[in-house]
C-alpha cells in the first residue's frame, strides 16, 4: 500500500465522486473513519457516503458515529461484530452470556442480533459451516436485554488498528 501524503480525504472523496458522475460506480463510502473526519467530509459532500464500514460491536459500540450515520441516512457496516474472535472475547461477556441463556440463544447470536437491531450491518465470517448457520439464525431481542447490552458493558476494545496504522484487510485469526 502507497499513500500520497500530499493528497487530503476531501480530495479523494471528489474523485470519488466524479466516478459517480462518470457512470463507473453508483455508491461510494468511507472504511475506518472517524466521527470528525467523517462530518469533514459530510460537510464538503456532493453526494453523500452510502456506507461506512467501521470496528463495531458490543464492546467498542460507537454509539455517536452511528447516530450521525442514522442522521444523515449513511449504513454503518459494523465489521468483527464478534471481536474478531479475540481476547478479551465478546461471546464470552457475562451480561451478552446471560441474555444468550435467558433468549436460548448463543452469545454470538446475541452479539449480531444486537448488532442488526440497534441498525448496523453486521459483516461477520466464520470458517465453520456450523456457526454460519448459527450467526443466520439470529432474532429480535428484547428492549430490556438491549438496555442491558448498552447500560451493563462497560468494556472497551479496539481489536484492528487499521484506524491507527491504515493497512487494510488485517483479519486478525486466533492460531487454532
Ligand atoms: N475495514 C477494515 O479495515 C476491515 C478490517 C478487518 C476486517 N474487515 C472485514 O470484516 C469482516 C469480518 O471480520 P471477522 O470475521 O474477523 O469478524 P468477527 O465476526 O468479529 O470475528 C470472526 C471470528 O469469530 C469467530 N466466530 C464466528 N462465528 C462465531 C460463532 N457463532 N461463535 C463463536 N465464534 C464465532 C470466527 O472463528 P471461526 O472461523 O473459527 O468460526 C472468527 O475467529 C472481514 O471479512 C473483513 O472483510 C474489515
Amino acid at each position: 500500500m502507497i499513500y500520497d501524503a500530499g493528497v487530503t480525504l476531501a480530495e479523494t472523496w471528489r474523485a470519488m465522486e466524479r466516478l459517480v458522475d462518470e457512470g463507473g460506480t453508483r455508491a461510494i463510502g468511507l472504511s475506518d473513519i472517524t466521527l470528525d473526519r467523517l462530518k469533514a467530509i459530510v460537510a464538503i459532500a456532493r453526494i453523500r457516503p452510502a456506507v461506512v464500514q467501521v470496528e463495531a460491536h458490543p464492546y467498542l459500540p460507537e454509539w455517536e458515529l452511528l447516530d450521525f450515520c442514522r442522521a444523515h441516512g449513511i449504513v454503518m457496516q459494523a465489521f468483527a461484530p464478534l471481536g474478531h474472535g479475540m481476547q478479551p472475547r465478546v461471546t464470552e461477556d457475562p451480561v451478552v452470556a446471560a441474555i444468550a441463556r435467558r433468549a436460548r440463544k448463543t452469545p454470538a447470536q446475541v452479539a449480531l442480533a444486537w448488532g442488526v437491531q440497534r441498525g448496523t450491518a453486521v459483516l461477520t465470517t466464520s470458517t465453520n459451516p456450523g456457526r454460519i448457520r448459527e450467526n443466520f439464525d439470529i432474532s429480535d431481542l428484547p428492549d430490556q436485554a438491549l438496555r442491558e447490552m448498552r447500560e451493563e458493558i462497560a468494556t472497551r476494545v479496539r481489536f484492528n488498528a487499521v484506524v491507527d496504522t491504515g493497512v487494510p484487510g488485517f483479519v486478525p485469526r486466533q492460531p487454532t
